[in-house]
């Protein structure tokens, strides 16, 4: 996959959210070996997922949100949908069931907060850093402590930043009304429980929301009324 470098414009309304980070960059602080060892095989790992760069800036923006986040909770952001890479886990009907519903994604956490803990012990993680990844994985679609919250703000803004066009593309292609689709910008932009991640979300979804009615908008133009 080729490497997709963020554009990111600021201006209006959203000048006052943070900076935005750079691609995989780290804040100017000591983090240890093991950690940057660990980083380059994430991303490894998750180069040929559908949804590398929301799971990147997931990682990017957690240390916007909090600069001495420990390792563990980076990694978690990094990791926490990886889930959805190996077969066999819970799929939700995008058509007819809520984003948030609570079977679908207490599955899609607790499976992640199996896999990421598993893969981590595989690559020589020690037992303390995999075991620590879990409860901030598994909280990550509804916050609940202070790591699940950072995780859900996380989580919510990169989505905002990096996939409506992902989410365009699902009514696009008939997987779910157009209003649908809408509702899942929405309910990632509305959740965030975290205060600074909850104003950096609101301007991402107004960003996010343009750029989903543009895609949706030139598609129908497309089909010349077909
Ligand atoms: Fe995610």
């Amino acid at each position: 996959m080729v490497h997709r470098p963020p554009s990111r414009v600021h201006g209006g309304a959203e000048a006052l959210i943070p900076e935005e980070p750079d691609w995989r960059a780290l804040p100017d602080r000591v983090f240890s070996p093991g950690f940057l060892a660990l980083r380059g095989r994430i991303f490894d790992w998750i180069e040929d997922y559908y949804d590398r760069d929301h799971l990147t800036r997931a990682g990017d923006w957690m240390l916007v949100l909090a600069p001495d986040a420990p390792e563990h909770l980076v990694i978690a952001a990094l990791l926490h949908d990886m889930e959805r890479s190996v077969p066999g886990g819970p799929v939700l009907d995008m058509a007819t069931v809520r984003w948030d519903d609570p079977v679908y994604n207490d599955a899609h956490t607790g499976r992640s907060a199996v896999i990421v803990p598993e893969w981590l012990a595989g690559q020589g993680a020690s037992r303390e850093l995999a075991a620590a990844v879990a409860r901030p994985i598994r909280e990550h679609e509804f916050g609940g402590s202070p790591e699940g919250d950072l995780m859900q703000a996380a989580d919510s803004i990169s989505y905002l930043e990096s996939n409506a066009e992902l989410t365009a593309s699902w009514a696009i292609r008939g997987m779910c009304s157009i209003e649908k689709a809408r509702e899942k910008l929405r309910w990632m932009g509305e959740r965030v429980r975290h205060p600074l991640g909850r104003s950096i979300a609101e301007a991402y979804l107004g960003r996010s929301m343009r750029e989903f009615e543009l895609l949706v908008e030139q598609r129908s133009e497309g089909d010349g009324g077909r």
